[in-house]
């Protein structure tokens, strides 16, 4: 696959302000509502399986995941699952949504002049993907989700901290987490070095982040480049730091360990953590919308092993692994919550 990168475009605005651009939206408005619907309340000592259900397991995957094991008859190694996804969502983000939309219409009708019903099928399929992806990440800001995400994260007891990053990708919670309390320095943690040269690397650098400004106790604007960052192309498995870390974060990292794995993935968010340190963990709603979206997006984004989940679900997980909550709730796509160990 050829590599693509987000094209220049104009991305200055006020505090206050949003804007979609053809790739993205951009969004510091910083009044309600900020689309995280709190659960905090659940008394997760009385929360069972029996009462929450199981994860729903997406298990339509990509014709080049299936193709590739055809043709090797053996399962497709995790770690290239990872290669794949990566560089088929990194497409997305980079794709200008009008032109790719027009390019793709152009095609449908071709398509249809000639009565060639394979090519008609693959444009419509096509045309659906970008409305969604339209809908989804650039009108909707779903992924990003920065007024969420921000809404999640706030009122943490922290100075200057430590973030560790875990299956880090283009590192974009980080940068939000690190606008917001500023003054500290995070390690990226992903196995898979396109992250790094592409998905972090080449993350848009005009990309506004709302954060706080510690001189005035007001907002403050920040980009990609005001942010302290190491990244690590490295296996969780083998990274070995020492237990100094503020916060441990991931985002959309255990639903992709099954059951009998989950308590080692989660064991990562505790062990680098100092006292009194938080874990931040999202993983993707158990929705009707976000289950149609794997549906009909599998070919470019089912690569591997996913579950969606409930809040309830994800932070049973956590409870049951030593975790105590602290806040818990959802946001566009994702729960979210803020554990500490107990
Ligand atoms: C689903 S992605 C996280 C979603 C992310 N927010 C995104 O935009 O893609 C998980 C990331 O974790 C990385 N990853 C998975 N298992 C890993 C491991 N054992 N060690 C290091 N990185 C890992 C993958 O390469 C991938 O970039």
């Amino acid at each position: 696959m050829a590599v693509a990168s987000f094209g220049a475009e104009e991305s200055l605005i006020g505090i206050g302000e949003h804007k979609i651009l053809n790739t993205h939206l951009i969004d510091l408005r910083t009044t309600p509502p900020d689309v995280f619907k709190d659960l905090s309340d659940t008394d997760w000592s009385k929360v069972g399986w029996n009462d929450v259900g199981r994860p729903y397991k997406v298990e339509n995957y990509s014709s080049v995941r299936t193709d590739w094991e055809h043709s090797h008859g053996e399962e497709m190694p995790v770690r290239d699952q990872w290669q794949y996804f990566n560089r088929y969502f990194h497409d997305m983000f980079v794709t200008d949504v009008p032109a790719k939309r027009k390019e793709v219409q152009q095609k449908f009708w071709s398509a249809l002049g000639k009565v060639d019903t394979s090519e008609i099928a693959e444009a419509f399929q096509e045309f659906i993907q970008v409305q969604i992806w339209n809908r989804i990440h650039r009108t909707k800001d779903a992924v990003w989700d920065p007024r969420g995400k921000r809404a999640l994260f706030e009122g943490l007891d922290v100075k200057n901290p430590k973030i560790l990053f875990l299956g880090a990708a283009d590192g974009y919670e980080a940068m939000q987490l690190m606008a917001m309390y500023p003054g500290g320095h995070a390690v990226l943690v992903d196995y898979d070095d396109f992250c790094e040269e592409e998905r972090f690397g080449n993350f848009p650098e005009a990309y506004p982040f709302l954060g706080h400004n510690p001189a005035t106790g007001g907002h403050k604007v920040y980009y990609r480049e005001d942010f302290d960052i190491t990244f690590e192309v490295k296996d969780l498995r083998d990274i070995d730091y020492a237990p100094d870390f503020d916060i441990v974060l991931s985002v959309g990292l255990i639903e992709h360990f099954p059951d009998e794995h989950k308590p080692h993935a989660i064991e990562y968010h505790r062990r680098f953590l100092k006292p009194g340190g938080y874990a931040i963990v999202t993983t993707p709603r158990k929705q009707l919308q976000s289950q149609l979206y794997y549906r009909i997006m599998g070919e470019v984004m089912n690569f591997g092993y996913r579950e969606l989940m409930t809040c309830e679900q994800m932070g049973l997980y956590m409870y049951e692994n030593g975790f105590d909550i602290l806040r818990s709730g959802y946001i566009k796509a994702h729960n979210g919550l803020i554990a500490q160990p107990r």
